[in-house]
């Protein structure tokens, strides 16, 4: 990994890329990358010691009196000097976000804006001088007026190579030999082997971190200890605050799928099959599987989408990680792209997991389609999810739900993105039958009592379907039928003459409420997306 990151930078270098962006907060991982792909002199500013020289570390006062901007200031003027060393090198700043701010409206960020400005500008038209900038910040939003200038590389987290999963298990070695004193060889290879998994998608610094914590309770390290490292992963998602983490249920087995959701055979049979890729990823992709990229619904409200989201990470045995495209949404121009990265980033450090993108179509609707600023800003966005998800290695499988997905532009359905795209409609008969079982005996509705007739259908799928034919559910969702449940077991428990729920009380509540259907057809906009698309259907047969 690191050669392929030094070859670019110094590709960069090569052709005169003004500012390099690497937004990591992982100082010592960045430096040895820089080191290596240095062939100039470097500088380094950061807020702590201000001016450094690079090799030495030692404290440079003469630049700047350690002030960001007056040494900034004191190299760009002596670049014209011909002979001076600082003609060719690199300047390393970190952390300066602060001095960035969009809302810090002052003389100094116009100034230090405008120097980095001329510097890039000289560094791409006069010859001779070749000083490249290179920040290093995770949470840098670039100015308007150095976006042009800026080229982003960012050293991917230790993921699924050779060389990578070597590096994990010399530091999982390093931890090792420190603290287990009297343990075997084999022990060590065996623990080393179930440890890899969870600690890949983690930088150096976040895997040292983890396995201190790990060797604190007991003194050393076991398998015992991956609980406590994905719980840890789980601490980070929360600290960052870009994604939610999402409870699920527990399945026993596969099979359990059926109590959660009803119908939607084909993507119930399709997820399954993911699972045993998933659960056994190692091994499979030793065996030339590749990791399933994801799965795109798109479909009509209430059919079950979002639940089916839950169920996948439940059946795949994986934290459930939901990402809101709104809240990725920043005030300034620039932070939502900083946003969506670190969120994939986080994504990655957590997988194998479930990345669900609910409601895509609301983030990317119309990307392209007018030239203001935000809409750059969402076209770069779009970009970078994009190529993420075409070159993504890891196991993070993203599951994007949408309504209408006729506003999305089209190289979001392209395939060699999601794995396969399913048209979540409304259920059929059968289906329906299905649901409204699940519902009638989900959670504390059990225990609502019911007529012999009812308690018949919930015992035979044959006279369930007749009991939803004549109860005539044409166009019902699935979250139609649960609500049309709720109303009724209310009923009885409210209706002093309603000793136990009767088909009679479902008709009567079905009386009372509106389809989904119903409500769509008023809306042209709407109605449109209860037709299905050109794409494969969740349920096994057409409603
Ligand atoms: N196939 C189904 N099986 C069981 N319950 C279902 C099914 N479809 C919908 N439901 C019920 O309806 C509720 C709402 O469904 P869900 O949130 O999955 O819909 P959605 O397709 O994501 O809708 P939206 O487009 O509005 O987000 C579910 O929580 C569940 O209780
Ligand atoms: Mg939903």
């Amino acid at each position: 990994m690191a050669k392929k990151i030094i070859e670019r930078i110094q590709k960069m270098i090569d052709v005169n890329i003004p500012i390099i962006l690497i937004p990591d907060h992982d100082f010592w991982r960045v430096d040895n990358v820089i080191v290596d792909a240095a062939k100039g002199f470097v500088k380094e500013w950061n807020p702590a010691d201000g001016w450094l020289g690079w090799k030495s570390k030692s404290i440079k006062e003469e630049i700047g009196h350690g002030n960001l901007l007056n040494g900034l200031q004191t190299i760009y003027k002596s670049n014209g000097d011909p002979g001076t060393e600082h003609r060719n090198q690199i300047i390393v700043l970190k952390n300066i976000h602060d001095y960035l701010r969009p809302e810090v409206m002052d003389e100094n960020r116009t100034k230090l804006i405008a120097t980095l400005q001329m510097m890039a500008q000289d560094r791409l038209y006069c010859e001779g001088i070749q000083t490249t900038i290179i920040i290093v910040d995770p949470w840098l939003t670039i100015p308007e007026e150095l976006k042009k200038y800026v080229s982003i590389v960012e050293i991917p987290p230790l993921g699924n190579t050779k060389e990578d999963e070597e590096t994990i298990k010399g530091i999982i070695r390093e931890h090792w030999d420190v603290n287990a004193f009297d343990s075997s060889k084999d022990e060590e290879e065996k623990t080393i082997q179930e440890l890899l998994p969870n600690l890949k998608g983690m930088t150096r610094f976040e895997i040292d971190r983890i396995l201190d914590i790990a060797m604190s309770s007991n003194g050393t390290l076991t398998a015992e200890d991956n609980r406590r490292i994905v719980e840890e992963k789980q601490a980070m998602v929360r600290k960052e605050g870009l994604l939610e983490i999402v409870n699920t249920p527990v399945l026993k087995n596969d099979d359990d799928l059926d109590k959660y959701i009803g119908g939607l055979e084909n993507m119930k049979t399709y997820l399954k099959r993911k699972a045993k890729i998933i659960a056994n990823f190692n091994d499979a992709q030793s065996q030339g599987v590749e990791a399933p990229k994801g799965l795109f619904l798109v479909g009509v409200a209430g059919c079950g989408k979002s639940l089916s989201a839950k169920l996948a990470a439940s059946l795949f045995k994986v934290p459930l990680l939901k990402l809101d495209m709104g809240s990725m949404m920043g005030k300034y121009l620039g932070e939502s792209e900083g946003n969506l990265r670190r969120a994939i980033r986080i994504a990655e450090a957590v997988a194998p997991c479930v990345l669900w993108i609910d409601e895509i179509e609301k983030a990317f609707a119309g990307v392209g389609n007018s030239g203001d600023g935000q809409n750059d800003s969402l076209m770069r966005m779009f970009g970078h999810f994009l190529s993420w998800m075409q070159e993504k290695k890891s196991m993070v499988y993203v599951i994007a739900t949408a309504n209408n997905v006729k506003t999305l532009p089209p190289e979001f359905k392209r395939k060699g993105r999601f794995d396969e795209i399913f048209f979540v409609g409304r259920p059929n008969t059968t289906e329906k039958a299905q649901i409204m079982s699940i519902h009638l005996e989900k959670g504390n509705r059990a225990k609502c009592p019911k007529s012999q007739e009812v308690r018949n259908a919930l015992k035979n799928m044959e006279v369930m379907k007749r009991q939803v034919t004549s109860l005539g559910l044409d166009g019902y969702s699935g979250a139609d039928i649960e609500a049309l449940i709720k109303e009724a077991i209310e009923t009885v428990y409210i209706d002093a003459n309603k000793k136990e729920l009767t088909w009679d009380i479902l008709k009567q509540s079905k009386a009372k409420m509106k389809s989904i259907t119903e409500i769509y057809n008023g809306d042209q906009e709407l109605k449109k997306t209860l037709e299905k698309p050109d794409y494969a259907t969740a349920a096994s047969q057409e409603s």
